[in-house]
């Protein structure tokens, strides 16, 4: 086995994702047996007495604080994930970026295209790797599709349809927190949701030039939450005050690729019936692709002769041979986290950008405030090009 270098790793926030975080850093070691770098959990921050304990005893992080300065502070801390809520991001990648560590963050980045130019700005000046929660992007069958459009197996494509249609907002009992305030979140599904679809559309399609959209807000009034540690998924009081909600429930857009190509999206996070519905279309003049993150491993693929085959993902798709060794045998969420820390964690120790980059959060952020404007405008509005973003070399 080549020699590793060891990796302290710091994270900040150890809620839902900042647990994914910590498990895809462990994970790396017995999936990349080779990788040239492995992780060690250092410190761990969060203002949650339960989250910090979680994170020592069953995270086993060396060291827990309240206060998210000493982890970026921390000598043996080399690298930082930045699992907070969106109001929080900017500051801690500004300190990370001072201090000179690589951080991976969670999306939306910033809470618009300014925070997030700041951002990644921040990261290139400071000569840092990046890495941001795209997770999507590394699913085998997304490899798949991005292969067969850089060979031309589909032929020039002429149209990409992105979906994401979820309901973890959609019971108005949901509980007013951060996520629906635009001063702490930035945009609603759009950069909740939708960030996801224009990464995934741009790392297979290239680069998005110009929007027309739409936004509506479906559910108004929320409760406040009961507890101050609300998050995705929690209820609100059953009977008491209620605040507005201030951003957008629901999002649908027309865009225009650099390359030619036309499409559709759209995102929900109230839509009753689909759980995390994240589709994927590219359609071709000789063929088509369609995966869905519900099924995550069963691409469709269509030529002009036979129409659309399932097609189990197996070892000759992506890094998939990595987790199982045969076609059938599932992967899961966990393994698209465990993809994305493997990219990181080899960023940092060849010293190039390979997992999703600052950069790339950015060009998403700014298909946002295109379809935002739009909104307002009620007509097409440009994207603004971003420099160094690895979707836009196609
Ligand atoms: N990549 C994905 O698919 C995906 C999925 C879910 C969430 N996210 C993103 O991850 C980020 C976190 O979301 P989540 O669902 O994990 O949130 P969460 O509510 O589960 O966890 C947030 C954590 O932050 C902690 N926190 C609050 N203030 C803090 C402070 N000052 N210092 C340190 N910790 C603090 C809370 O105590 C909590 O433990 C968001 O930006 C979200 O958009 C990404």
């Amino acid at each position: 086995m080549p020699a590793q270098q060891h990796i302290g790793v710091g994270l900040v926030s150890v809620g839902w994702m900042g647990r994914v975080h910590a498990r895809a850093y462990g994970a790396v070691r017995v999936h990349y047996p080779d990788s040239p770098a492995v992780a060690r959990l250092v410190s761990a921050a969060d203002v949650s007495d339960d989250a910090r304990a979680y994170a020592s005893e069953a995270l086993g992080f060396a060291r827990t604080t309240a206060d998210w300065r000493e982890v970026i502070a921390d000598p043996e801390v080399d690298v930082v994930s930045i699992c907070t809520p969106n109001f929080l991001h900017r500051e801690v990648a500004l300190a990370a970026a001072a201090a000179g560590k690589p951080f991976w963050i969670e999306k939306p980045m910033g809470r618009g295209a300014t925070e997030s130019a700041e951002i990644a700005r921040a990261a290139t000046e400071a000569g840092i790797v990046t890495s941001v929660g795209f997770n999507y992007r590394h699913a085998p069958a997304v490899a798949r599709a991005r292969e067969l459009v850089r060979s031309g197996a589909l032929g020039p494509i002429t149209n990409v349809r992105v979906s994401l249609l979820a309901d973890y907002s959609a019971d108005p009992r949901g509980a007013l927190t951060w996520r629906f305030q635009t001063g702490l979140a930035g945009s609603g599904v759009l950069g909740d949701l939708l960030s996801h679809g224009a990464d995934l559309a741009q790392y297979t399609v290239g680069s998005i030039e110009e929007v027309s959209a739409l936004t509506e807000r479906f559910i108004r009034e929320r409760p406040l939450p009961t507890d101050a540690a609300a998050g995705h998924f929690s209820l609100g009081a059953e009977s008491g005050p209620t605040g507005t909600v201030e951003n957008e429930d629901y999002a649908a857009l027309l865009v225009r690729f650099a390359s030619g190509a036309v499409g559709v999206m759209d995102s929900s996070r109230v839509a009753v019936g689909p759980h995390a519905e994240y589709a994927l279309e590219i359609y071709g003049t000789l063929g088509s692709v369609r995966w869905d993150f519900q099924r995550l491993n069963e691409p469709q693929i269509a030529n002009s002769r036979e129409g659309y085959r399932t097609v189990m993902a197996g070892p000759d798709f992506g890094d998939f041979s990595r987790f199982q060794p045969g076609q059938g045998t599932s992967m899961g969420f966990d393994d698209l986290k465990t993809i994305e820390a493997q990219l990181f964690l080899r960023s940092v120790v060849e010293g190039r950008q390979l997992a999703p980059s600052a950069s790339d959060a950015w060009s998403a952020a700014e298909i946002v405030s295109a379809a935002l404007r739009s909104d307002e405008s009620r007509s097409w509005e440009s994207v603004a090009r971003v420099e160094g973003s690895t979707t836009l070399d196609l």
